[in-house]
């Protein structure tokens, strides 16, 4: 997905063993459409080659601030001038500490000093030892920092290159690049918490067989992801699928239908928006054998009984937080044909104020879809694109409607 096209991103390496990582990470900012200005620090260059990032960018690195290729000599002013954002990964505890300071003894930290501040944010992925990170005097720079208006992002936690294990690895590339990706975009639900749930349900039939469908989960937790990039606090309560948490996303796994309304139902009290995007089985298997059930040769067939599932989405739009305004749910509807009249009955039978229509065969376990939104108003055409884009756009829809 080229959602950083357009965008032009000073990549700033100090100096430390995570530097292996901003080579992949350098990459996937230009995969996103990113052009990417390296500038390295002296102890940079010690742990990757200008070789390698200047390769992996298109662009000559630049590691002086006497550098000669400006014109007007001065890479530190035009360098972050043309920035969208000034990324430091890794940003070592030292360099940190020099910024905290405001010194500019070298072309990256005066680069970072001498960016328009309000206009080119600064974002650090520090990356050091764990005592180092843990020590007072980082933590003082780094609260710092943020006070001097930087985005510090997180440390991972884990095995250090020292042969330590603890808080201070840089966070990986593909951790990164949702970092930037994530600061790009608009912040319309800041303050909000939303519940989605995502994916098939598994309706045991005995302990090796159950029922399911073929939901990928696929555009449930690219609404999860949308709606932390838009600022809000996510809940994603999910049935069986192999799909990654998308980052800073709290993940519930379920399977059945009762397991997702348990889960979902303890998590409405905190939620102001619901999305609905699980298609939850209609009915399950009214017991389930507590063995497996086996076939005895003589060729007879067993029977099974079902039950209906509880309506999840019906249940939580007539709860009194929906009722009141305080949540706003929205529902899903996978149809093969008539998609707007069957959508707009499924928005009244359900009792929500949106539903998302999709053609099911079109969408289940693709990576792109197209979506018809149905309110009172009226109907909006959400045209083919891959999930996550269309995730922001319904993202962007919800908010607008709160
Ligand atoms: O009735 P239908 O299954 O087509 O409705 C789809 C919408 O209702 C989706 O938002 C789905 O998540 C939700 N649903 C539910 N509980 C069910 C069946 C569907 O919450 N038992």
């Amino acid at each position: 997905m080229n959602d950083l096209s357009g965008k032009h991103v000073v990549l700033g390496l100090s100096g430390g063993i995570a530097c292996y990582k901003a080579a992949e990470f350098c990459r996937g900012l230009t995969k996103a459409g990113a052009t990417v200005q390296v500038v390295m620090t002296e102890s940079a260059t010690r742990f990757i080659t200008v070789a390698t990032m200047q390769a992996l960018s298109g662009r000559p690195v630049y590691t002086d601030q006497w550098d000669e290729r400006q014109p007007n000599h001065m890479p530190h002013i035009n360098l972050g001038r043309e920035a969208d954002a000034v990324v430091v990964a890794p940003a070592s505890a030292d360099f940190m500490a020099r910024l905290a300071q405001g010194r500019a003894d070298d072309l990256l930290s005066l680069l970072c000093l001498a960016r328009p501040i309000e206009r080119v944010p600064l974002l650090l992925a520090p990356a050091m030892n764990r005592e180092m990170w843990a020590h007072p005097a980082t933590q003082r720079n780094v609260a710092q920092l943020q006070a001097d208006g930087a985005v510090v992002l997180g440390v991972g936690a884990g095995d250090q290159a020292c042969g330590e294990t603890g808080d201070g690895r840089m966070l990986e590339p593909e951790e990164l690049l949702y970092e930037v990706q994530r600061h790009f975009q608009p912040k319309p639900l800041q303050g909000r918490h939303l519940l989605v749930s995502a994916g098939p349900t598994f309706e045991a039939i005995d302990p090796v067989r159950g029922l399911t469908n073929l939901s990928s989960g696929k555009m449930g937790f690219a609404i999860a992801r949308a709606a932390h990039e838009a600022g809000a606090e996510v809940t994603l309560v999910a049935g069986p699928v192999g799909l990654p948490t998308p980052r800073g996303v709290r993940r519930i796994d379920v399977k059945s239908a009762l397991e997702m309304q348990a889960a979902v139902q303890a998590a409405v009290p905190q939620a102001d928006v619901f999305v609905s995007a699980a298609a939850v089985a209609d009915w399950r298997p009214a017991s389930a054998a507590d063995q497996k059930i086996k076939k005895d040769g003589s060729g007879a067939v067993p029977t099974l009984a079902f039950v209906e599932n509880p309506d999840i989405l019906a249940g939580v739009a007539a709860s009194e937080r929906a009722r009141n305004g305080a949540l706003y749910c929205v529902g899903f509807a996978a149809e093969s044909h008539d998609l707007l009249a069957h959508a707009q009955a499924k928005r009244e039978r359900k009792g929500v104020p949106l539903l998302v229509g999709n053609i099911g065969p079109d969408t289940f376990g693709r990576d792109d879809n197209a979506l018809l939104l149905v309110d009172a108003q009226g109907s909006t055409e959400l045209p083919r694109a891959d999930k996550l884009s269309l995730a922001r756009q319904l993202v962007g829809e919800i908010a607008r409607r709160l």
